[in-house]
This record gives structure tokens, sequence and C-alpha cells, in this order.
């Protein structure tokens, strides 16, 4: 639960204006987040880090999960840390950029998470507000931003801290899940969170879409749900859906990013249209200006799928 008595810093409500679109001077800001465990967060931000490596952007991913799944896509475990726990821990006070890591492959980045991380993942959002500690992100993020294309934040499963914070410091927000029952289920929270800060921290967060992720096609109740998905979200559903394929999980396994693993596979294809939605998305949204609050009024019927 968000507290609403606290503004946000610098009174504007705004964390850094003016850089959304990727030809910015700064990168723009995606945070892929769900309640909902095992919907294909941390996959999405690696297909779409995957994508974006082969375009030539610059891609910073922020792992703010204490399971670390998208940092040990990367680095060994003696690379994790210091890691993004030192940016929640009071009693330091790091330079992101000292705790941002190289990758193998020329153009990802990632400031990694452990398990280090899970002792400073408040729940408590008094606790966390008492110190602002919902802010680190949007105070940290601007120093490396004019490095990178993109700043992909890939969260735990939950509204903790980190998932705030990451909400504080983004332009854009993806919803990954399954089309299966219930699997709307708890996107209503989301949103409501979202318009919390939007109101209170981050005047320019915006919701970029619904994407059916792990979608498993033979299956004729996902077929139904997907159908129930689109009519329930509209137009905040991305065209693209992400199947359910071995080919996605063997470059996981594999540690190399789907472009390079498979560059003329079926799944690779699939991700480079996810990718070319996304774009499309996020230039679209950034002329409109639409915020979340207008869209959240839109969605206030209740979620049945
Ligand atoms: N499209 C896909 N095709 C095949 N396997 C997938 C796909 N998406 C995800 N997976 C696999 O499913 C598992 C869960 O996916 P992932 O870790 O991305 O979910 P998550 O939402 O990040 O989970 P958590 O909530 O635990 O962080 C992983 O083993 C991942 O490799
Ligand atoms: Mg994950």
């Amino acid at each position: 639960m968000l507290p609403v008595s606290v503004n946000s810093r610098d009174g504007s409500g705004s964390c850094y204006a003016g850089a959304c679109m990727k030809d910015s001077a700064s990168a723009q800001v995606i945070t892929v987040l769900n309640r909902k465990g095992g919907v294909g967060k941390t996959h999405v931000c690696w297909l779409v880090a995957s994508v974006a490596l082969e375009q030539g952007w610059r891609t910073l991913l922020v792992d703010l999960d204490p399971q670390g799944n998208l940092s040990a896509s990367f680095l060994s475990d003696g690379e994790l840390s210091p890691g993004v726990e030192q940016l929640f821990d009071p009693s330091v006070d790091p330079k992101i950029r000292t705790l941002i890591r190289h990758t193998e492959f020329d153009g990802i980045d990632i400031l990694p998470s452990s398990g280090r991380l899970e002792a400073f993942n408040l729940t408590d959002s008094e606790q966390w507000e008492a110190a602002d500690l919902q802010l680190v992100l949007a105070e940290s993020l601007p120093e490396v931003a004019a490095d990178y294309d993109l700043i992909l934040m890939d969260c735990p499963p939950s509204l903790s801290l980190t998932s705030t914070a990451a909400l504080c410091a983004s332009d854009f927000v993806i919803i990954p899940l399954e089309a299966a029952r219930w699997g709307a289920l708890g996107t209503q929270h989301i949103i409501a969170a979202m318009d919390s800060i939007c109101s209170r921290f981050n005047s320019r967060l915006q919701l970029l879409g619904y994407v059916v992720s792990r979608f498993k096609a033979r299956r004729a109740y996902q077929q139904t749900y997907l159908t129930e998905l689109r009519r329930h979200f509209g137009d905040d559903a991305f065209e693209a859906v992400i199947p359910d394929l071995a080919a996605f999980e063997k470059a996981v396994t594999d540690r190399v990013p789907l472009t390079l693993h498979s560059p003329t596979s079926h799944a690779t294809r699939i991700a480079r249209r996810f990718f070319d939605e996304i774009e499309a998305r996020t230039q679209r949204l950034t002329r409109s200006c639409r915020t979340v609050g207008q869209r959240r009024l839109r969605k206030s019927s209740s979620v049945s799928v």
C-alpha cells in the first residue's frame, strides 16, 4: 500500500524531463513488472536486450530482483556484488557508475542483483518513504542515462521497494502476463500503484502495454484466454505475443543473446516484431503524452479473465 502524504522532491512530480525517445539525449527507461511470478518478466528483458544489441543500441539492464536471474544470465557469481543493493542501503552512498558492469556483449551493461538485495527490498512503504528510498533510482539513473539508449528494469514479482523505485524512475511499464485463468488478476494493483506514483513522484510514467508471454498455441484454453485478454485490454495489449518456445530457453541456458544465438529463427523474428512494437508504442505515447490517470479511468471495469 502506498501512503499519500509525501510530495516529490523537486515539487514538479517529474524526475528528469524530456527523455522518452531513443534519439533524445538520454535513455528511455522501461520497467517490466507483474506481481505474479514466472510470467516471463526476466525473459522479456532478455529478449528486448538481445534485439537492442542487434540494432546497435546501448542498453543498461537493472536487475531489481533478489533472485538475480537476469544478472546470472550475463555474469558469474563472483561478479554480482557490490550491486544494486548498495543503492538501497542507507548506510552507504555509492556512485551508480561504479556498480555497473560491462558484459561480454558490447552494448549490454548490467547493474546486477543478488541475494544480498533481499535485506534491503522493504515491503512496508512507510518504512521506505521515511528515508525517500523509493527515489534512489530516479536520483541516480540520470547520472548514467546519457550513456545509454535504453534502460530496462527487471522487477521481482511484488510491489516492494525495488519495484516502486523502478516505477519512480521510468518512462514506461510493460506488464507481461500469461493467457491463463487469473492471468490478468492483480494487474489492477499495478495500475493503481502507477497512478499513485504518477501523481506523487513521476508524472511521465505511462503504461506501454500488456504482453502475453509463454503462450502455448496448441492449448485451446490459452487461445480462449488470449481472446479474452485482448477484449479486456484493447489497445493496451501488444499485438506481439511471445510463445513458449524451446529456442528462447536454449539461448538463456547458453547465456547468448537470442539474436546472436539463432539470428534466423522463428523465435528471433518474433522478438524483433515485439521490439519494433515497443519502439512504435514509445514514440506514439511520447507524442500523445497521455497520463496513467487518464488510462486508468478507461480501465476501471473489473478484471474478469
Ligand atoms: N517465451 C518463453 N519460452 C520458453 N521459456 C520461457 C519463455 N518465457 C520464459 N520462459 C522460461 O520460464 C521461466 C520463467 O520465466 P521468467 O524467469 O522470465 O519469469 P519471471 O516472471 O521473471 O519470474 P519471477 O517472477 O520468478 O522473476 C524461465 O525458466 C524462463 O527461461
Ligand atoms: Mg524474473
